[in-house]
């Protein structure tokens, strides 16, 4: 496996690989990687000739109270997962050199962001969509490969690719998930034991919601009510959403399908957790 640090490097390199023929599969990461991560590289390695996994902790969508300085961060550890995965290229450019003096050009989109996680995080859509273009200019993937966990993240980007014409396919891929059902996370490093077994409450939700809709229930505050229940009873656990969506356009549902997204996020302590579930699929397939 190559390491590139360099923006000047990284596209020669696809350049010269493009000029040969041969497609490349793009891994955007923030690292300290996990098995949901590795998922997406085994992907790509399937269904590209070459690799390509980035790892750069984007300033540009952290909030300001947000945890940009105390990302975790383990480049030796990830370095070594990715050879073991196959990869051809580590990309892993410096930020002064992707937002250099005088920087001003973001990606904004104007609907997609404003519910669930674009409420309570402001600004933070338009540093994703402006570092996925960004990556995808450097980089020039056939295809590129996205964790369904940020569902909100991939509906973002495959409307920005969409919207802007950009030659890359999106790839979403399943939920993977520890084995009580916590979705994998860099995150959830942060938590402690107690809090460990709290962060649980969110695929306990998850499975709520399931539950009810195999029993056929169609109104979507019923759900909503029996999931806030579930997280409610874990005693560090706060709210932030809990909403039903469709799964394209993220507006809330009030007549529940199967169509239908059950979305939460969920602050354990200091640690906010994100996780959906399309309520139609089996849990194995999808999530
Ligand atoms: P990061 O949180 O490192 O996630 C990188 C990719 O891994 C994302 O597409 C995310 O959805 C996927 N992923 C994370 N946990 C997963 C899990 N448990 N199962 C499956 N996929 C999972 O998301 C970002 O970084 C950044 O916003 C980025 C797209 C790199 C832009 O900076």
């Amino acid at each position: 496996m190559k390491t590139i640090a360099t923006i000047k490097e990284m596209n020669d390199w696809a350049k010269s690989h493009l000029l040969l023929g041969d497609s490349i599969g793009l891994v955007p990461t923030m690292g300290y990687l996990h098995e949901g991560h590795l998922s997406l590289v085994n992907k790509a390695r399937h269904e590209n000739d070459l690799v390509v996994t980035s790892i750069f902790v984007n300033p540009t969508q952290f909030g300001r109270n947000e945890d940009l300085s105390v990302y975790p961060r383990d480049p030796l550890g990830d370095s070594a997962k990715l050879e073991a995965a196959g990869v051809d290229v580590l990309f892993m450019p410096e930020a002064d050199k992707l937002y250099g003096a005088g920087y001003e050009t973001f990606v904004e989109l104007e609907r997609l962001p404003l519910p669930l996680c674009g409420k309570s995080r402001p600004g933070h859509f338009r540093g994703v969509a402006t570092i996925v273009l960004k990556l995808f200019n450097i980089v020039q993937p056939q295809r590129a490969y996205f964790g369904n966990k940020d569902y909100q993240q991939l509906q973002v980007i495959k409307k920005m690719v969409r919207d802007l014409n950009v030659n890359t396919g999106i790839i979403g891929c399943p939920i993977v998930r520890e084995t009580d059902g916590l979705a994998m996370s860099s995150r959830n490093s942060y938590l402690s034991t107690t809090e460990r077994k709290q962060a649980i409450c969110l695929y306990g939700a998850l499975m709520v919601a399931r539950r009810l809709f195999a029993s056929g229930e169609s109104d979507s505050k019923v759900y909503i009510q029996a999931m806030r229940d579930k997280v409610m009873a874990e005693p560090e656990a706060v709210v932030d959403y809990i909403s039903l969506v469709d799964r394209e356009t993220l507006e809330n549902i009030t007549i529940v399908s199967g169509d239908a997204l059950a979305v939460l996020a969920v602050k354990i302590g200091k640690t906010r957790l994100i996780d959906n579930m399309l309520l139609a699929e089996s849990a194995s397939k999808n999530q």
